[in-house]
Protein backbone atom coordinates (compact mmCIF):
# COMPACT_ATOMS: atom_id res chain seq x y z
CA UNK A 1 0.00 0.00 0.00
CA UNK A 2 1.50 3.27 -0.91
CA UNK A 3 0.07 7.05 0.15
CA UNK A 4 0.53 10.21 -1.14
CA UNK A 5 2.39 13.59 0.37
CA UNK A 6 -0.40 15.63 1.40
CA UNK A 7 2.00 18.69 1.02
CA UNK A 8 4.24 17.97 -2.36
CA UNK A 9 1.48 15.13 -3.43
CA UNK A 10 5.45 12.74 -4.26
CA UNK A 11 4.09 8.87 -3.74
CA UNK A 12 5.76 7.53 0.11
CA UNK A 13 5.74 3.78 -0.74
CA UNK A 14 4.17 3.38 3.15
CA UNK A 15 0.59 3.27 3.86
CA UNK A 16 -0.78 5.70 6.50
CA UNK A 17 2.10 8.41 6.00
CA UNK A 18 0.35 11.72 5.02
CA UNK A 19 3.42 13.71 4.87
CA UNK A 20 6.94 12.50 2.98
CA UNK A 21 10.41 13.07 4.41
CA UNK A 22 11.22 16.44 3.25
CA UNK A 23 7.50 17.91 4.26
CA UNK A 24 7.25 15.46 7.87
CA UNK A 25 10.52 17.71 8.81
CA UNK A 26 9.09 21.07 7.54
CA UNK A 27 6.24 20.72 9.26
CA UNK A 28 7.79 18.78 12.53
CA UNK A 29 10.03 22.39 12.63
CA UNK A 30 6.75 24.70 12.32
CA UNK A 31 5.19 21.86 15.33
CA UNK A 32 7.81 22.12 17.96
CA UNK A 33 6.44 25.38 19.47
CA UNK A 34 2.74 23.95 19.86
CA UNK A 35 2.85 21.52 22.24
CA UNK A 36 -0.36 19.26 22.50
CA UNK A 37 0.18 17.22 25.47
CA UNK A 38 2.62 16.42 28.50
CA UNK A 39 3.45 13.18 29.92
CA UNK A 40 4.11 15.11 33.48
CA UNK A 41 5.57 12.71 36.29
CA UNK A 42 3.46 13.70 39.22
CA UNK A 43 5.90 11.36 41.50
CA UNK A 44 8.81 9.03 41.72
CA UNK A 45 7.16 7.32 45.18
CA UNK A 46 4.86 4.22 44.25
CA UNK A 47 2.88 1.82 46.93
CA UNK A 48 3.74 -1.08 44.35
CA UNK A 49 6.92 -2.37 42.80
CA UNK A 50 5.51 -4.01 39.51
CA UNK A 51 7.26 -7.04 37.87
CA UNK A 52 7.07 -5.45 34.74
CA UNK A 53 7.78 -1.81 35.96
CA UNK A 54 9.95 0.62 33.07
CA UNK A 55 10.21 2.94 36.16
CA UNK A 56 11.56 0.87 38.53
CA UNK A 57 15.19 2.16 38.63
CA UNK A 58 13.91 5.35 39.81
CA UNK A 59 11.27 4.69 41.97
CA UNK A 60 11.47 5.30 46.19
CA UNK A 61 14.60 6.36 45.44
CA UNK A 62 15.07 10.26 46.95
CA UNK A 63 11.57 11.49 47.06
CA UNK A 64 11.82 13.64 43.49
CA UNK A 65 8.59 15.81 42.63
CA UNK A 66 7.24 19.14 41.21
CA UNK A 67 5.92 21.99 43.23
CA UNK A 68 2.78 23.06 42.07
CA UNK A 69 4.34 26.61 41.34
CA UNK A 70 7.04 24.80 38.77
CA UNK A 71 3.81 22.84 37.71
CA UNK A 72 1.56 26.22 37.09
CA UNK A 73 5.14 27.88 35.32
CA UNK A 74 5.53 24.56 32.91
CA UNK A 75 1.92 24.61 31.95
CA UNK A 76 1.91 29.15 31.76
CA UNK A 77 4.55 28.07 29.12
CA UNK A 78 3.38 25.60 27.02
CA UNK A 79 -0.27 26.02 27.14
CA UNK A 80 -0.49 22.07 26.25
CA UNK A 81 -3.85 20.87 26.12
CA UNK A 82 -3.89 17.77 27.31
CA UNK A 83 -1.73 16.86 30.36
CA UNK A 84 -1.48 13.17 31.74
CA UNK A 85 -0.24 12.61 35.29
CA UNK A 86 2.14 9.58 35.57
CA UNK A 87 4.73 8.36 37.86
CA UNK A 88 5.13 6.26 40.19
CA UNK A 89 2.03 6.62 41.60
CA UNK A 90 -0.27 10.02 41.46
CA UNK A 91 -2.47 9.14 43.79
CA UNK A 92 0.52 9.25 46.48
CA UNK A 93 0.46 13.10 46.22
CA UNK A 94 -1.89 14.78 48.48
CA UNK A 95 -2.03 18.15 46.34
CA UNK A 96 -3.41 16.12 42.96
CA UNK A 97 -6.91 18.58 43.38
CA UNK A 98 -4.48 21.28 43.57
CA UNK A 99 -2.45 20.27 40.69
CA UNK A 100 -5.83 20.05 38.65
CA UNK A 101 -7.33 22.82 39.61
CA UNK A 102 -3.73 24.90 38.69
CA UNK A 103 -4.05 22.78 34.90
CA UNK A 104 -7.45 23.53 34.65
CA UNK A 105 -7.13 27.40 35.55
CA UNK A 106 -4.55 27.42 32.55
CA UNK A 107 -6.45 26.21 29.60
CA UNK A 108 -5.85 22.42 30.20
CA UNK A 109 -9.07 20.84 28.56
CA UNK A 110 -7.49 17.04 29.14
CA UNK A 111 -6.26 15.92 32.17
CA UNK A 112 -5.68 12.24 31.94
CA UNK A 113 -4.25 10.29 35.77
CA UNK A 114 -2.65 7.13 35.59
CA UNK A 115 -3.50 5.20 38.54
CA UNK A 116 -2.84 1.83 39.82
CA UNK A 117 -6.33 1.84 41.55
CA UNK A 118 -4.57 0.76 44.97
CA UNK A 119 -5.96 3.04 47.08
CA UNK A 120 -10.00 2.99 46.66
CA UNK A 121 -11.24 5.39 49.59
CA UNK A 122 -8.30 7.94 48.70
CA UNK A 123 -8.83 7.70 45.01
CA UNK A 124 -12.74 7.81 44.95
CA UNK A 125 -12.73 10.90 47.25
CA UNK A 126 -9.65 12.97 45.47
CA UNK A 127 -11.32 12.40 41.59
CA UNK A 128 -14.58 13.65 43.20
CA UNK A 129 -13.49 16.15 44.58
CA UNK A 130 -11.66 17.09 40.93
CA UNK A 131 -14.39 16.86 39.37
CA UNK A 132 -16.66 19.10 41.18
CA UNK A 133 -13.77 21.89 40.64
CA UNK A 134 -12.51 21.70 37.07
CA UNK A 135 -14.39 22.05 33.59
CA UNK A 136 -11.29 19.37 32.18
CA UNK A 137 -12.26 16.18 30.88
CA UNK A 138 -10.63 14.53 33.49
CA UNK A 139 -9.55 10.99 32.74
CA UNK A 140 -8.77 7.97 35.19
CA UNK A 141 -6.56 5.19 33.59
CA UNK A 142 -6.49 2.36 35.83
CA UNK A 143 -3.84 -0.59 35.36
CA UNK A 144 -5.10 -4.19 35.43
CA UNK A 145 -2.82 -6.67 34.08
CA UNK A 146 -4.75 -9.87 34.18
CA UNK A 147 -6.96 -11.73 36.38
CA UNK A 148 -6.71 -12.37 40.10
CA UNK A 149 -3.97 -14.39 40.02
CA UNK A 150 -1.89 -12.88 37.51
CA UNK A 151 -2.56 -8.78 38.13
CA UNK A 152 -1.29 -9.70 41.99
CA UNK A 153 1.64 -11.99 40.36
CA UNK A 154 2.33 -9.40 37.80
CA UNK A 155 1.68 -6.10 40.81
CA UNK A 156 3.72 -8.14 43.44
CA UNK A 157 0.78 -7.80 45.48
CA UNK A 158 -1.72 -9.85 46.82
CA UNK A 159 -4.55 -7.24 46.97
CA UNK A 160 -3.79 -5.29 43.85
CA UNK A 161 -6.63 -7.16 41.68
CA UNK A 162 -9.41 -6.87 44.42
CA UNK A 163 -8.49 -3.08 45.28
CA UNK A 164 -8.57 -2.13 41.45
CA UNK A 165 -11.06 -3.84 40.66
CA UNK A 166 -12.98 -2.29 43.96
CA UNK A 167 -12.11 1.40 42.57
CA UNK A 168 -13.44 0.78 38.93
CA UNK A 169 -16.95 -0.29 40.74
CA UNK A 170 -16.54 3.32 42.75
CA UNK A 171 -15.59 5.74 39.73
CA UNK A 172 -17.75 3.99 37.10
CA UNK A 173 -21.20 6.09 38.75
CA UNK A 174 -19.36 9.28 38.62
CA UNK A 175 -19.78 8.71 34.67
CA UNK A 176 -23.55 9.43 35.23
CA UNK A 177 -22.67 12.24 37.53
CA UNK A 178 -20.37 14.65 35.74
CA UNK A 179 -20.02 14.94 32.33
CA UNK A 180 -16.67 15.66 32.27
CA UNK A 181 -15.69 12.03 33.49
CA UNK A 182 -13.77 9.57 31.50
CA UNK A 183 -11.91 5.96 32.82
CA UNK A 184 -10.94 3.20 31.72
CA UNK A 185 -8.71 0.12 32.39
CA UNK A 186 -5.20 0.00 30.41
CA UNK A 187 -3.35 -4.00 30.39
CA UNK A 188 0.16 -4.12 29.04
CA UNK A 189 0.47 -7.48 27.23
CA UNK A 190 3.64 -9.54 28.07
CA UNK A 191 4.60 -12.84 28.42
CA UNK A 192 2.63 -13.50 31.93
CA UNK A 193 -0.69 -12.32 30.97
CA UNK A 194 -1.35 -12.66 27.03
CA UNK A 195 -2.84 -15.69 27.00
CA UNK A 196 -5.96 -15.12 29.36
CA UNK A 197 -6.17 -11.70 27.56
CA UNK A 198 -9.54 -12.24 26.57
CA UNK A 199 -10.99 -14.19 29.94
CA UNK A 200 -9.83 -10.33 31.04
CA UNK A 201 -11.62 -8.44 28.25
CA UNK A 202 -14.78 -10.87 29.63
CA UNK A 203 -14.32 -9.83 32.75
CA UNK A 204 -14.12 -5.96 31.86
CA UNK A 205 -16.74 -6.10 29.55
CA UNK A 206 -19.31 -8.04 32.02
CA UNK A 207 -18.03 -6.70 35.70
CA UNK A 208 -16.17 -3.42 35.24
CA UNK A 209 -18.27 -2.17 32.12
CA UNK A 210 -15.94 0.80 31.41
CA UNK A 211 -13.48 0.47 27.97
CA UNK A 212 -10.28 -1.21 28.05
CA UNK A 213 -7.23 -0.91 26.17
CA UNK A 214 -3.82 -2.97 25.46
CA UNK A 215 -0.20 -1.46 25.48
CA UNK A 216 2.68 -3.77 24.52
CA UNK A 217 5.42 -3.96 27.02
CA UNK A 218 8.70 -2.10 26.46
CA UNK A 219 11.70 -4.42 25.19
CA UNK A 220 15.39 -3.66 27.21
CA UNK A 221 16.08 -2.08 24.05
CA UNK A 222 14.45 -2.34 20.77
CA UNK A 223 13.61 1.35 19.73
CA UNK A 224 15.95 1.37 17.17
CA UNK A 225 17.66 4.44 19.02
CA UNK A 226 21.01 5.28 19.26
CA UNK A 227 23.27 4.83 22.24
CA UNK A 228 24.26 8.52 22.99
CA UNK A 229 20.45 9.12 23.52
CA UNK A 230 18.69 6.08 24.72
CA UNK A 231 17.40 6.48 28.29
CA UNK A 232 18.14 2.62 28.63
CA UNK A 233 16.97 0.80 30.48
CA UNK A 234 13.43 0.51 29.14
CA UNK A 235 12.70 -2.10 31.00
CA UNK A 236 13.23 -4.79 33.83
CA UNK A 237 15.96 -7.25 32.20
CA UNK A 238 13.67 -10.37 33.40
CA UNK A 239 10.58 -8.69 31.65
CA UNK A 240 12.21 -8.53 27.82
CA UNK A 241 10.12 -8.94 24.63
CA UNK A 242 8.75 -12.12 24.38
CA UNK A 243 7.17 -11.17 21.23
CA UNK A 244 8.06 -13.98 18.75
CA UNK A 245 6.81 -14.30 15.36
CA UNK A 246 4.59 -17.32 16.45
CA UNK A 247 3.37 -15.53 19.66
CA UNK A 248 2.50 -12.29 17.64
CA UNK A 249 0.17 -14.27 15.10
CA UNK A 250 -1.36 -15.57 18.04
CA UNK A 251 -1.65 -12.81 19.67
CA UNK A 252 -3.12 -11.15 16.39
CA UNK A 253 -5.79 -13.91 16.86
CA UNK A 254 -6.53 -12.96 20.25
CA UNK A 255 -7.11 -9.25 19.54
CA UNK A 256 -8.92 -10.40 16.33
CA UNK A 257 -11.72 -12.54 18.83
CA UNK A 258 -11.98 -9.36 20.88
CA UNK A 259 -12.77 -6.47 18.45
CA UNK A 260 -15.18 -9.08 16.60
CA UNK A 261 -16.88 -9.36 20.16
CA UNK A 262 -16.93 -6.30 21.35
CA UNK A 263 -17.40 -4.18 17.88
CA UNK A 264 -21.24 -4.44 18.11
CA UNK A 265 -23.07 -1.65 16.35
CA UNK A 266 -21.28 1.22 13.82
CA UNK A 267 -19.88 3.43 17.01
CA UNK A 268 -18.35 0.44 18.53
CA UNK A 269 -17.50 -1.69 15.59
CA UNK A 270 -15.78 1.70 14.62
CA UNK A 271 -13.72 2.55 18.20
CA UNK A 272 -12.85 -1.69 18.65
CA UNK A 273 -11.77 -1.23 14.66
CA UNK A 274 -9.51 1.07 15.07
CA UNK A 275 -7.71 -0.50 18.10
CA UNK A 276 -7.02 -3.54 16.36
CA UNK A 277 -5.71 -1.44 13.51
CA UNK A 278 -3.47 -0.29 16.36
CA UNK A 279 -2.56 -3.48 17.79
CA UNK A 280 -1.74 -4.74 14.56
CA UNK A 281 0.29 -1.87 13.70
CA UNK A 282 2.49 -1.78 16.91
CA UNK A 283 3.30 -5.51 16.01
CA UNK A 284 4.19 -4.56 12.63
CA UNK A 285 6.98 -1.93 13.80
CA UNK A 286 8.33 -4.37 16.51
CA UNK A 287 8.29 -6.94 13.60
CA UNK A 288 10.08 -4.67 10.83
CA UNK A 289 11.78 -2.83 13.85
CA UNK A 290 10.85 0.57 11.74
CA UNK A 291 8.95 3.67 12.73
CA UNK A 292 5.73 2.94 10.33
CA UNK A 293 3.59 5.79 11.37
CA UNK A 294 5.01 9.41 12.15
CA UNK A 295 5.58 10.03 15.91
CA UNK A 296 4.69 13.02 17.96
CA UNK A 297 7.35 13.31 20.12
CA UNK A 298 9.04 16.33 20.23
CA UNK A 299 6.18 18.06 19.00
CA UNK A 300 3.22 17.65 19.60
CA UNK A 301 3.98 16.01 22.76
CA UNK A 302 6.59 15.82 26.00
CA UNK A 303 7.76 14.18 28.66
CA UNK A 304 8.59 16.20 32.23
CA UNK A 305 9.89 14.00 35.03
CA UNK A 306 9.86 14.82 38.60
CA UNK A 307 13.87 16.14 38.75
CA UNK A 308 12.65 18.36 36.39
CA UNK A 309 14.02 16.65 33.46
CA UNK A 310 12.71 17.22 30.36
CA UNK A 311 12.67 14.78 27.33
CA UNK A 312 10.94 14.38 24.20
CA UNK A 313 10.02 11.44 25.06
CA UNK A 314 10.28 8.21 27.43
CA UNK A 315 12.92 6.67 25.63
CA UNK A 316 14.93 9.35 24.79
CA UNK A 317 17.54 10.99 27.53
CA UNK A 318 16.48 13.90 28.52
CA UNK A 319 17.66 17.46 27.31
CA UNK A 320 17.81 19.66 30.14
CA UNK A 321 16.08 20.22 33.44
CA UNK A 322 13.44 22.94 34.31
CA UNK A 323 15.64 23.68 37.67
CA UNK A 324 18.09 24.95 35.25
CA UNK A 325 16.22 26.71 32.23
CA UNK A 326 13.03 27.19 31.32
CA UNK A 327 11.27 24.09 29.81
CA UNK A 328 10.63 26.24 26.26
CA UNK A 329 14.75 26.91 25.99
CA UNK A 330 14.76 23.36 26.54
CA UNK A 331 12.53 22.55 24.16
CA UNK A 332 14.29 24.18 21.43
CA UNK A 333 17.58 23.66 22.30
CA UNK A 334 20.38 22.48 20.11
CA UNK A 335 20.59 19.27 22.36
CA UNK A 336 16.67 18.64 21.31
CA UNK A 337 17.29 19.43 18.02
CA UNK A 338 19.93 17.37 17.93
CA UNK A 339 17.37 14.18 18.69
CA UNK A 340 14.72 15.32 16.97
CA UNK A 341 17.46 14.62 13.85
CA UNK A 342 17.26 10.63 14.43
CA UNK A 343 13.59 10.45 14.74
CA UNK A 344 13.08 9.49 11.83
CA UNK A 345 14.93 6.27 12.36
CA UNK A 346 13.48 5.08 16.05
CA UNK A 347 10.89 3.38 16.48
CA UNK A 348 8.78 2.03 19.77
CA UNK A 349 5.56 0.87 20.54
CA UNK A 350 4.55 3.41 23.41
CA UNK A 351 0.98 3.87 22.81
CA UNK A 352 0.71 7.76 23.93
CA UNK A 353 3.59 9.07 21.08
CA UNK A 354 2.30 6.58 18.64
CA UNK A 355 -1.07 5.46 18.65
CA UNK A 356 -2.33 9.56 17.72
CA UNK A 357 -1.09 9.33 14.64
CA UNK A 358 -2.24 6.46 13.38
CA UNK A 359 -5.70 8.17 12.66
CA UNK A 360 -6.00 11.87 13.30
CA UNK A 361 -9.03 13.11 13.98
CA UNK A 362 -10.04 14.30 10.69
CA UNK A 363 -9.73 10.58 9.75
CA UNK A 364 -11.64 9.44 12.74
CA UNK A 365 -14.67 11.34 11.80
CA UNK A 366 -14.74 10.64 7.83
CA UNK A 367 -14.97 7.22 9.06
CA UNK A 368 -17.64 7.49 11.04
CA UNK A 369 -19.27 9.37 8.15
CA UNK A 370 -18.43 6.78 5.39
CA UNK A 371 -20.08 3.99 7.68
CA UNK A 372 -22.73 5.81 7.97
CA UNK A 373 -22.86 5.88 4.68
CA UNK A 374 -23.72 9.08 3.24
CA UNK A 375 -21.54 12.06 3.03
CA UNK A 376 -19.40 12.61 0.03
CA UNK A 377 -15.79 12.95 1.05
CA UNK A 378 -13.98 15.38 -0.98
CA UNK A 379 -9.64 14.32 -0.50
CA UNK A 380 -9.74 11.21 -2.53
CA UNK A 381 -6.22 9.61 -0.70
CA UNK A 382 -7.87 9.60 2.51
CA UNK A 383 -10.74 8.16 1.04
CA UNK A 384 -8.87 5.47 -1.04
CA UNK A 385 -7.02 5.03 2.51
CA UNK A 386 -10.33 4.65 4.54
CA UNK A 387 -11.90 2.31 1.86
CA UNK A 388 -8.04 0.23 2.32
CA UNK A 389 -8.81 0.27 5.77
CA UNK A 390 -12.35 -1.17 6.31
CA UNK A 391 -10.89 -3.62 3.86
CA UNK A 392 -8.62 -5.19 6.05
CA UNK A 393 -10.33 -5.15 8.91
CA UNK A 394 -13.66 -6.40 7.44
CA UNK A 395 -11.62 -9.06 5.68
CA UNK A 396 -9.98 -10.17 9.17
CA UNK A 397 -6.44 -10.81 7.41
CA UNK A 398 -4.75 -12.98 10.06
C1 LIG B 1 4.47 3.67 35.04
S1 LIG B 1 2.77 3.51 35.41
C2 LIG B 1 2.39 4.90 36.43
C3 LIG B 1 0.96 4.95 36.86
C4 LIG B 1 0.53 3.91 37.90
N1 LIG B 1 1.47 3.70 38.89
C5 LIG B 1 0.09 2.62 37.22
O1 LIG B 1 0.71 1.59 37.43
O2 LIG B 1 -0.88 2.68 36.49
C6 LIG B 1 1.97 4.00 33.89
C7 LIG B 1 1.59 2.86 32.98
O3 LIG B 1 2.78 2.27 32.45
C8 LIG B 1 2.59 0.89 32.39
N2 LIG B 1 3.88 0.20 32.34
C9 LIG B 1 4.71 -0.07 33.36
N3 LIG B 1 5.78 -0.76 32.92
C10 LIG B 1 5.63 -0.93 31.59
C11 LIG B 1 6.41 -1.56 30.58
N4 LIG B 1 7.52 -2.17 30.87
N5 LIG B 1 5.96 -1.51 29.32
C12 LIG B 1 4.79 -0.88 29.01
N6 LIG B 1 4.01 -0.25 29.92
C13 LIG B 1 4.42 -0.30 31.20
C14 LIG B 1 1.81 0.59 33.66
O4 LIG B 1 1.23 -0.69 33.63
C15 LIG B 1 0.82 1.72 33.66
O5 LIG B 1 -0.30 1.37 32.86
S1 LIG C 1 2.23 0.82 40.20
FE1 LIG C 1 2.83 1.85 38.33
S2 LIG C 1 4.64 3.05 38.82
FE2 LIG C 1 4.26 1.64 40.52
S3 LIG C 1 5.60 -0.06 40.10
FE3 LIG C 1 3.61 -0.53 39.22
S4 LIG C 1 3.68 0.19 37.09
FE4 LIG C 1 5.39 1.09 38.20
S1 LIG D 1 9.19 6.46 17.91
FE1 LIG D 1 8.77 8.38 19.06
S2 LIG D 1 8.32 7.73 21.18
FE2 LIG D 1 9.32 6.01 20.10
S3 LIG D 1 11.51 6.17 20.54
FE3 LIG D 1 11.16 7.26 18.62
S4 LIG D 1 10.78 9.41 19.20
FE4 LIG D 1 10.53 8.15 21.04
Amino acid sequence: MKSICGECKEIINEPFRTLCDKCTKEAKEKRKGNIKTLLLYATNKCNLSCSHCFYHKDLNTEMQQLSIKQIEQIVKETKPKGITLCGGEPMLRNDLLEICKILDTNGVERIGIMTNGFLVNKTKKVVEEILKNVKATVNVNMSLDGLEKTHNKIRRNKLAFKTVVETTKELRPFLNKYPNFQTCVRTVVMKENYRELEKLSEFIDEELKIPHFFELIRGIDYSGVPEKFSNLPYNPEEMDLFLTDNIMEELKKIFWSIFKRRGVGVKEYLRQASQYKLYILLMDILRNKKQIVKCTAGEGAGVIYPNGDVALCEYLKPVGNINNKSFNKIWNSKEADEQREIMNDCYCTHGCFVSGCVFDKKIKGKLNRLKAGGMLIKNQQKTERIADFLDEIGGGKQ
